[in-house]
């Protein structure tokens, strides 16, 4: 069960709703992007199913899409259960990010998607279901096929970027210099956006003095984000949680 004071809500002036969860020992950070005029729910990421629909159907709402930032497992837990309770509802990714190999299937799930975007690397295509409108721009690195989306004061990072930190790129289908670009686009696009927007991550991993927040504002982000203020790839390179010793430790 979801109580009130798991969920981070906040409503926009649009009428746009977005909430904020965490999931699991892995931290895992969720979004919900809520029109009720439209009745549209878009869930990020769902970890939980069965947790998201008791939560949403307490306040009488029904997922209607999920869009997916990549197929690694812990992001895609809540997907099956809640495809066969709502066989209405889209599921959204990046066509990339259904990784082929099959060794790597204990890692990646395989996810039959209704509609999924084919954009080329570091290009945004906006996206709209009622009245909601994201930009999902596609950041890969970490993971193939990855994408973040942005929009009703948010910019959910998936495992492109943590608070402090940014996604590991040792995985199957990790690309060190992609992910730099991918960070390089979305510090761009965070700079062009108002500094009290929320950077969302996919893990809840520690900020800088210590926390696991769900969420930091642009301007901090930007400010203390040890991927984002890296001056170059060179640099970037050397930062030390790029890569793990543990490869199941954390993704
Ligand atoms: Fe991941």
């Amino acid at each position: 069960m979801l109580t009130r004071n798991d969920i981070d809500r906040r409503q926009l002036a649009d009428g746009i709703e977005v909430w904020i969860v965490q999931f699991g020992s892995l931290g895992n950070i969720n979004t919900a992007f809520i029109d009720r005029a439209t009745n549209t729910v878009v869930l990020v990421d769902p970890y939980s199913g069965k947790k998201w629909l008791s939560a949403l159907k307490s306040e009488n709402l029904t997922p209607t899409h999920i869009i997916v930032t990549h197929t690694h497992r812990d992001h895609t837990a809540g997907i099956q259960y809640l495809m066969k309770s709502c066989p209405e509802i889209e599921l959204w990714g990046h066509e990339k990010s259904n990784y082929p190999k099959i060794l790597s299937r204990p890692l990646f799930k395989q996810l039959n998607y209704t509609h999924y975007w084919n954009h080329p690397p570091h290009t945004s295509e906006e996206w709209k279901a009622g009245g909601i409108t994201l930009q999902a721009t596609h950041t890969p690195g970490h993971a193939p096929g990855h994408l973040t989306f942005h929009g009703h004061g948010v910019f959910h990072a998936g495992d492109l970027l943590f608070t402090q930190r940014s996604g590991r790129v040792d995985l199957p289908g990790g690309d060190p210099e992609m992910h730099w670009k991918s960070v390089s686009l979305a510090r761009q696009i965070l700079s062009n956006l108002p500094a009290e927007w929320r950077l969302i991550p996919g893990h809840n991993y520690e900020w800088i003095d210590g926390r696991e927040l769900c969420w930091v504002s642009f301007a901090d982000a930007l400010e203390h984000n040890l991927a984002l203020t890296s001056p170059n790839l060179e640099a970037f390179e050397m930062l030390d949680f790029l890569r793990f010793d543990d490869e199941l430790a954390e993704y």
